[in-house]
């Protein structure tokens, strides 16, 4: 294989998980907890790969919108990967953070995130970024109030500092699995240059073959930046 040009900064919307799960007519939540096996596959691939910062979309905020039971089923994966994986990760070399609200999560939940960044190596060749609760127009909304309160006018640098991703670079590249070309509410401000791939992939399915598919794609691509 020609070598890949390496995004720094890759951000996946992993869809299909519910599609993934009726086609094999199991349950809805049998899809969530088998594309919580594949990120973590695409979080291990993405870092032996050379990618520095892997943001994945967990939850939306309109996702609250889903029947009660599919987001308790929901949370129950966050609760499980927090406590058995994250550990495997930083041995691994990997930081996480969190973006997004999460003030409404149940409470335990919340002690559980906390928690687990106290064992966070300092230092890490590489960053999991969980986007739970997230949405990117409460997000900037957020930020607009924060610089509205400081009472001076703000610059680009100054104002991606007031959003969640503060000192995250923007991604680079971010991939849709299972069909939709939308980004629904996923890094709306920090996605201006970001090349975007989309495949109809469940995300169950979406593996390390797929993942490289989606470098190749990134390496072909010229990024102008409004340049020539
Ligand atoms: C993505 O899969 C995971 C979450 C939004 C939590 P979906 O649950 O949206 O799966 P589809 O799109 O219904 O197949
Ligand atoms: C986006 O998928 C959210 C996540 C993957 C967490 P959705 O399935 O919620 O998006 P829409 O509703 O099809 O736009
Ligand atoms: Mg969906």
């Amino acid at each position: 294989m020609p070598s890949l040009n390496i995004p720094r900064h890759v951000a996946v919307i992993m869809d299909g998980n519910g599609r993934w799960a009726k086609k094999r007519l199991m349950p809805r939540s049998f899809g969530h907890k088998s594309g919580m096996d594949a990120m973590i596959k695409l979080a291990e691939c993405a870092q032996d790969c050379g990618v520095k910062y892997l943001t994945v979309y967990v939850l939306s905020t309109e996702n609250f919108k889903r029947p009660k039971e599919e987001i308790e089923a929901l949370f129950e994966l966050i609760r499980k990967y927090f406590t058995e994986n994250v550990k495997k990760l930083y041995a691994r070399g990997a930081k996480i953070r969190i973006i997004g609200d999460l003030s409404i999560l149940p409470e335990d939940i919340r002690k559980t995130l906390e928690e687990s960044q106290k064992t966070m190596p300092e230092t890490a060749e590489f960053t999991l970024v969980f986007a739970i609760n997230y949405g990117s127009r409460s997000e900037i909304l957020k930020a607009v109030n924060r610089a509205v309160e400081g009472g001076k006018a703000v610059d680009e640098e100054q104002f991606a500092n007031y959003l969640y991703t503060a000192d995250i670079p923007d991604p680079d590249l971010i991939i849709r699995t299972g069909g939709e070309k939308r980004l629904s509410n996923f890094l709306v401000y920090q996605a201006a240059y970001a090349e975007l791939y989309f495949t109809n992939v469940y995300f169950p399915d979406f593996n390390k073959r797929q993942f490289l598919k989606a470098l190749e794609e990134y390496s072909k691509r010229e990024r102008r930046f409004g340049n020539i």
